[in-house]
């Protein structure tokens, strides 16, 4: 409903405490302001707002909030000195991991200028092999930064080709966002392929931009917008 001051009334589809927020904020999402929790602002008339679409489900894969008991499937993804050769970062240790998993649980997905990571699981055996990460750039949360890391042993099978194309059918699908980036070192070949191959748009290199183990390293920009996203012949999976 509507109310005088042009507010939509309607229940967080969580801890069911009324909320309101401006007509203008349709479909955009919001932190609850009773509970932990985030949603979508429904459509005039609805009671509950809309629950943000996680579970993702490819032919594959979950994509899914990480959860205290990954820490050994992360641990092992993240003792591999290999996985930082492009990337910030050092070998975690199983307290470092315990640490970030404890902290990661407070963590919404609006909470600004912070990572929120999805577990990358996989559908058969339940195995996690690697995380996304998406960050919000922007106060309006129309604008996200991700990122993707997997196990080398399950990297080359197009397991990141295959979850990277369902969190953009998240980003413009499910959260219809505005814009998506993504950053790689550009010697990572892996990382500029698999952002070539879900149709984002190489928009330009940065020369000796960062500082990385030791070096100065150039950057590659990848950005695709709503438009082009949806316009595109061959659109990502369907996140649900
Ligand atoms: C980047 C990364 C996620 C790619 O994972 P992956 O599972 O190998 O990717 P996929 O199998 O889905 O392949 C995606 C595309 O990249 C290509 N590719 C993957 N690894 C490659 C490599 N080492 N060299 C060249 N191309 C590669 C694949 O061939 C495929 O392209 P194609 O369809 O034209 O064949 C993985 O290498 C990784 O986790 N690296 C460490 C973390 C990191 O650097 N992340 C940067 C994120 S921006």
């Amino acid at each position: 409903m509507i109310t005088e001051e042009n507010f939509i009334d309607f229940k967080c589809p969580h801890c069911h405490e009324p909320v309101a927020f401006p007509h203008e904020s349709i479909g955009s999402l919001q932190a609850c302001p009773s509970c932990p929790e985030s949603f979508l602002v429904p459509e005039v008339g609805s009671e509950v707002g809309n629950q943000i679409p996680l579970p993702i489900t490819t032919s594959r894969l979950v994509l899914r909030r990480l959860a205290p008991g990954d820490w050994k499937d992360l641990l092992e993804l993240m003792t591999d000195e290999e996985f930082f050769q492009y990337q910030d970062g050092v070998p975690l240790d199983e307290d470092s991991v315990l640490h970030w998993l404890e902290s990661d649980a407070h963590v919404k997905l609006t909470t600004p200028d912070h990572p929120f990571y999805l577990a990358i699981q996989l559908q058969d055996g339940g195995k996690l092999i690697g995380y996304l990460s998406l960050t919000f750039t922007d106060p309006q949360r129309l604008l996200v930064t991700f990122n993707i890391g997997l196990n080398r042993s399950f990297q080359r099978k197009g397991l990141a080709l295959e979850a990277a194309e369902a969190v953009l059918g998240f980003c413009f699908e499910g959260l219809k966002l505005h814009r998506v980036t993504s950053l790689c070192d550009s010697r990572n070949t892996a990382a500029c392929r698999l952002l070539e191959q879900v149709g984002m748009r190489r928009e330009g290199e940065f020369l000796k931009n960062k500082w990385l183990h030791g070096e100065w390293t150039n950057s590659i920009w990848y950005a695709l917008l709503a438009e082009e996203y949806h316009e595109a012949p061959t659109k990502a999976s369907d996140p649900s």
